[in-house]
């Protein structure tokens, strides 16, 4: 395969060619945010909810955005054009720049570096088909889990905490209830309601957990947003966990427990059909 072109600061460049300076505030403070976005058929999928997203991180982190969305959208596409087309995963970040000195406050007067690159995106494949396990851990994070900052050490260490444990991932306890996973969304299914919490600064607004709301509400499968219990969590007839490169994956076994018989339930079975002919239909164009 050729080598991957990733886009930095204005230019598009061999990720090789690609350096940013040691001074730069995301290597030193991890003082930026970032945007996981998938491709399919060569064009990104959902982008103004995820440009959207980008502006509300930079306004929560009072970093002014380098490019509109016009912008965002042609080197996002010269990006995805430079890889080959077909399905990618996007990830772009902005920090707030290189500044002369180590120092906390802002620096005056530099400008933000912007980063994007691609990588291969696989279809969600057999495990999330057969369905993934997870165990539950503290929500170690701060109070502004709303931001996608790059500042990501909670979500690490919760991650490998999961790994270690042998599951595929964390799902987040904060005072007895689950905000979210260490890198997804969180639902559960009870007597045939889908329920995931509510949007607060305790978790990420997710573009897929938007898009699996809006398949439900579409097509008549009850779904409400509130808060869940870690005793509703374990009770629960089905778990999904919901990301950009994981989409709508079923939780079979929570901390070493089957929910529900311990195969992906009929509600994930629905909303699995329901997201991949939405792919469909953006594959042909038939929705933005
Ligand atoms: N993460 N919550 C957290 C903490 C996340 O990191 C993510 C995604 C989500 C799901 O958001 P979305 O549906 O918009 O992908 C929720 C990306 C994939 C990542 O960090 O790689």
């Amino acid at each position: 395969m050729s080598e991957e072109i990733v886009y930095l600061n204005g230019s598009f460049l061999p990720l090789h060619e690609a350096h940013v300076s040691v001074m730069d505030r995301g290597f030193l403070f991890g003082d930026g945010v970032y945007e996981v976005i998938p491709v399919y058929g060569g064009r990104a999928f959902r982008l103004e909810h995820h440009l959207q997203r980008l502006d509300h991180s930079l306004q929560g982190v009072r970093i002014d955005n380098p490019l509109d969305h016009g912008q965002w959208s042609d080197v996002l596409t010269a990006l995805i054009r430079h890889n080959g087309g077909g399905d990618q995963s996007l990830y772009l970040q902005v920090t707030r720049g290189v500044a002369p000195r180590r120092d906390h406050a802002f620096p005056a007067g530099v400008q933000p570096t912007v980063f994007a690159m691609s990588t291969p995106l696989g279809e969600p494949g057999n495990a999330v088909q057969n369905g993934i396990t997870a165990v539950t851990v503290d929500d170690i994070r701060w109070k502004h889990c709303n931001i996608k900052a790059i500042t990501l050490l909670p979500n690490v260490l919760m991650r490998q905490q999961a790994i270690d444990a042998g599951a595929a991932e964390a799902i987040l306890l904060r005072d007895g209830h689950a905000t979210e996973g260490s890198a997804s969304n969180v639902f559960i299914v009870r007597d045939g309601v889908v329920i995931t919490p509510p949007k607060s600064n305790l978790l990420l607004p997710g573009i897929t957990r938007d898009l699996a709301v809006e398949l439900c509400h579409a097509n008549n499968i009850p779904c409400r947003e509130a808060d869940i219990s870690a005793a509703d969590l374990r009770s629960a007839d089905e778990v999904w966990v919901t990301s950009s490169t994981r989409e709508v994956a079923a939780v079979t076994q929570l901390d070493g427990q089957p929910i529900g018989d311990g195969r992906p339930g009929p509600l994930w079975q629905r909303i699995s059909a329901l997201y991949s002919a939405y792919k469909q239909d953006f594959r042909a164009g038939k929705v933005q």
